[in-house]
């Protein structure tokens, strides 16, 4: 039987657009207290104001050991415990290896996988308080199939995949159930605006001698609604449920 998220305490980050917003929304529709991390708090302002119930907005860089421990310092001081990790917050870079700047690495690598790392590390303590819960971390088809000119991004989202089965292992004993979702395309989040309409251009005769376009790319992309639903599913399985790695794509 399903569980249900009153009144616990769930921590999105990535928390202000596309997957993140939508599954915070849905978790605070449903009794949960939300707590949006994000970097731009503008942004964060817009989402916490179409959502039900108590939702805390703490702009946050999770690239950022120091920004991550004052986030989750607060969350502390405000709740005591927390029950859900959603590591959404994730960007991408469109370059040739010889082009990639030092900003591409750090934006994909500090976002990405140091992301999760820091907010697990100052996360698990809270999780531990509440007695359990659970950590989902987001993680890309590029995983599966990859693709030139996506180097940074396919780096840093295969150790995520491989620090989240590290997490798996180290924290069941504390009941604290650690999932990777490995995700296909989104219609309608902001992930576009990682990309220059000269990136996308100068990518796509790439990607289509590749035959990536026709493998993975000629798929109709989800909604972020629709992989919201999916995640508060997984969220809301009995804890004797593994969910250890989930592939959500667009079927066909
Ligand atoms: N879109 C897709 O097709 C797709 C496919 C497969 C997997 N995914 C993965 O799914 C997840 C959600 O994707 P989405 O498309 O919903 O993304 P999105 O709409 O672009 O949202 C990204 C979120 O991450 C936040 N963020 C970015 N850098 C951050 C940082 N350093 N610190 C804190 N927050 C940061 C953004 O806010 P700020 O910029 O204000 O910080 C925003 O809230 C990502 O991990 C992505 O890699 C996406």
């Amino acid at each position: 039987m399903a569980g249900t998220v009153q009144g616990k305490v769930a921590v999105v980050s990535g928390g202000s657009t596309g997957v993140g917003r939508a599954a915070a929304e849905l978790l605070a529709q449903n009794g949960a207290q939300v707590v949006l991390l994000a970097r731009r708090a503008d942004r964060l302002e817009a989402a916490a104001l179409g959502m039900a119930g108590t939702v805390l907005t703490i702009p946050t860089d999770v690239s950022s050991g120091d920004s991550v421990r004052a986030a989750f310092a607060e969350v502390e001081k405000r709740f005591g415990r927390v029950d859900i990790l959603l590591n959404c917050a994730g960007v991408a870079r469109i370059r040739a290896i010889e082009e990639t700047r030092d900003e591409d690495i750090h934006a994909c690598v500090g976002t990405n996988l140091l992301g999760p790392i820091h907010t697990v590390r100052s996360a698990v303590p809270l999780l531990r308080a509440a007695g359990g819960g659970d950590i989902l971390n987001i993680s890309s088809e590029i995983t599966l199939d990859h693709m030139p000119l996506m180097s940074m991004y396919a780096a840093s989202k295969h150790g995520l995949n491989g620090f989240t089965a590290a997490m798996r292992r180290e924290l069941r004993a504390d009941g604290i159930r650690v999932g990777l979702v490995i995700l296909g395309s989104i219609a309608d989040s902001a992930f576009v605006e990682n990309f220059s309409d000269e990136d996308r251009r100068r990518a796509h005769p790439v990607w289509e001698a590749d035959g990536y376009l026709t493998r993975v790319g000629a798929a109709k992309p989800l909604s972020s609604a629709t992989v919201a639903g999916l995640l508060y599913g997984l969220l809301t399985n009995p804890p004797e449920v593994g969910q250890d790695v989930v592939h959500i794509r667009p079927a066909g």
